[in-house]
């Protein structure tokens, strides 16, 4: 079996190859801070296609190690730890994330080697352990929400032989006790930035984090820290994240337990969906959850929710010029999906980097476009 900084190197040249790895010191973390110290010897690593396969240390040492070092998600608990780490699942609530989008991350985030840095989201602390490799263990806090993950934490990064500081309490407050933060880097979902998290970073200082508003797929965001308090930045390519705790969606299918208001429309429901990450960032509206479901031969339904119970199914069917569309519950979902994206396509369809985002005090979250003077939020 080749030695572990042979499974190291390879990773390291496969992320410089697709971009995502430049500076040589985050080369430098990958090769102090281990990767295989932080995952389970019983290993979920994701495929492709989304699906987990499990990978047994004890079986195939060398099997493990590739998969270890592929640029692949771990899942390291399922349902908060209410179901069995060898039993796996679909709901992963928390994983040793994949190594490119880390590194991606972590050279948005471009910490100096003097930096304070605040992560949220401890997880396995492999991310505290390559930061603490960079700016040293006293400049690094981590919070985690889950007191039982926290618990072996510490156990990986001092075998990794780091020592960040290690708080679990619910990271959306962030930590004030040891700001003033240079960084806050953020390693779960958000929907809404909490304003604890701006208010703890030095001006200049930057916050980065995975915006997932719950319509399309999740964005890297990197913000600045301006003098009167405010961050203000842009979207810097995809990510996917489990969500921070309170901000969670709950992904499934609505209980349909009341007719639906029937309609049609001649917007095509799978093209909304998957038209551009411009139009995922426009597409503002509150509280929204969109999941789309193949219903075979081609079809697709989108279902959309909100948290009070409003819900609405609309059906994309091959050859179609019409498609059926369910709506029920106080608000009409369909309508306000419909009426966002063709905002979008009266503006002639940007992209997602003429889009930014802007935090105020208290709790303002603006998305604009092309300047912050030019505010989108409804
Ligand atoms: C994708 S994992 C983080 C991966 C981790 N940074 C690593 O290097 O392995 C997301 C983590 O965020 C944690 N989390 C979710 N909500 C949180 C909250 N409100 N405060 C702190 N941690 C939270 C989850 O428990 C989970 O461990």
């Amino acid at each position: 079996m080749k030695p572990f900084s042979g499974f190291i190197e390879e990773l390291a040249d496969q992320l410089a190859a697709s971009g995502r790895l430049s500076d040589p010191a985050w080369r430098a973390a990958l090769h102090a801070v281990p990767r295989h110290l932080f995952a389970p010897p019983l290993a979920w690593v994701q495929g492709g296609d989304g699906s987990d396969r499990l990978m047994d240390r004890a079986v195939d040492e060398e099997a493990w190690l590739e998969a270890v070092y592929s640029d692949a998600s771990i899942a390291v608990q399922f349902d908060d730890g209410a179901t069995p780490l060898e039993a796996g699942g679909e709901n992963h609530t928390s994983s040793l994330s994949a190594p490119g989008v880390v590194i991606a991350f972590l050279e948005l985030l471009g910490p100096m080697a003097h930096h304070r840095v605040l992560e949220i989201g401890t997880g396995t602390g492999w991310t505290a352990g390559l930061l603490a490799a960079r700016v040293g263990d006293e400049n690094v806090t981590s919070v985690e929400i889950d007191g039982a993950l926290s618990a072996s934490v510490g156990g990986n990064l001092k075998a990794a032989g780091r020592s960040p500081r290690l708080i679990v309490a619910d990271g959306a407050d962030g930590w004030p006790a040891a700001a003033p933060y240079d960084r806050a880097h953020v390693t779960c979902g958000v929907r809404e930035v909490p304003y604890a998290w701006v208010e703890q970073t030095r001006p200049g200082g930057r916050v980065v984090f995975p915006w997932v508003p719950g319509f399309g797929y999740g964005h890297k965001v990197r913000l600045t820290v301006t003098a009167d308090g405010r961050a203000i930045g842009g979207f810097c390519g995809n990510a996917g994240y489990m969500m921070l705790r309170s901000q969670r969606f709950e992904h499934y299918a609505p209980t349909i337990d009341a007719e639906g208001e029937p309609s049609t429309t001649r917007l095509d429901p799978h093209t909304v969906t998957g038209d551009s990450y411009g139009c995922d960032v426009a597409a503002l509206v509150p509280g929204l959850a969109a999941v789309e479901e193949e219903t075979g031969e081609g079809g697709v339904r989108l279902h959309l929710r909100d948290p009070e119970g409003s819900w609405a199914l609309a059906d994309y069917e091959p050859g179609h010029d019409d498609h059926l569309v369910l709506q029920a519950g106080p608000r009409r979902l369909w309508t306000e999906v419909e009426t966002a994206y063709l905002r979008w396509v009266s503006w002639g369809g940007p992209d997602r980097d003429r889009f930014g985002i802007t935090i105020t005090p208290p709790r303002g979250q603006n998305i604009w476009l092309n300047s912050p003077d030019n505010p989108i939020t409804p």
